[in-house]
């Protein structure tokens, strides 16, 4: 299962999809950090440093941080973990863990969620930041990171999910369709930064049901399959290999 349609304003089929979300990462990155803060109204380290302690990352773990972008989830992290040496982070975008690189010492690796690069049952905890809806396919992800974590070991996905009630649908074009991106491009000048900020909207929009995520987890063999729902907007996907 695809996480979305392809982007047919973007890329021609899904198959060009993985060239065009890394360019537009490596493209973005320097001003990632700074509109995605001001973006989320300053919230965005308290709210990852929270989510990862609430569902139960502790001192000691074995932490794969996939998607790692500029680090933003690694950092809350090694604040929770005391350090940053056991903490591992992926991305497939070189600008990206090149911020990410300036912000902490824990080990770096460029790739892609689909096709991990680490030994069968290496992470106690598997994290995802705001990034599923780049992945080629559910199925693939969610395989491998059953794969990677040991029996026991828990997955945290974060994704920000389009409202369902009409009124919060309208908010929510409204905000990420035209208001956050037209801000992103007055505030930095940047033409790439405001193309990530309306890619982000376009996949928004046409992303998978959050009941279609369970199911795929589900299927790739996870146990204890659950969504917790923040304020309407967030989505927290948590499960447990058996
Ligand atoms: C919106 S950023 C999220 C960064 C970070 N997790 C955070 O919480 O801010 C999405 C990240 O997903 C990465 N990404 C895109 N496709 C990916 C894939 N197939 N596998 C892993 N990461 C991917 C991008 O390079 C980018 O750094």
């Amino acid at each position: 299962m695809i996480p979305h349609p392809p982007i047919t304003a973007r890329y021609a089929s899904s198959a060009e999809k993985p060239a065009f979300v890394r360019q537009l990462f490596d493209d973005g990155a320097k001003y990632y950090d700074a509109v995605v803060d001001w973006g989320f109204f300053h919230s965005g380290a308290f709210y990852r440093r929270w989510t990862q302690k609430r569902h139960g990352l502790k001192p000691g773990m074995q932490l794969l941080d996939v998607a790692c972008g500029t680090g933003l989830m690694a950092v809350a992290a090694a604040q929770i973990l005391g350090s940053a040496e056991n903490i591992t982070c992926l991305d497939p975008s070189e600008g990206m863990l090149a911020v990410a690189r300036t912000k902490l010492a824990a080990r770096f690796v460029q790739g892609r969620a689909e096709a991990l690069p680490f030994a069968d049952g290496a992470f106690d905890f598997l994290t995802m930041g705001f990034a599923l809806r780049h992945v080629a396919s559910l199925e693939e992800t969610f395989s491998e990171f059953r794969r990677v974590l040991r029996p026991g070991g828990k997955l945290l996905v974060l994704e920000v999910t389009k409202p369902s009630g009409r009124l919060g649908a309208f908010l929510f074009r409204l905000y990420f369709g035209r208001i956050y991106p037209f801000l992103t491009r007055l505030f930095t000048r940047s033409r790439d930064a405001a193309t990530m900020m309306t890619y982000f909207w376009e996949t928004m929009d046409v992303c998978v049901p959050p009941q279609s995520v369970l199911e795929a987890l589900r299927a790739a063999g996870f146990v204890q399959v659950a969504r917790e729902p923040l304020l309407g907007l967030f989505s927290e996907y948590i499960a447990v290999k058996a």
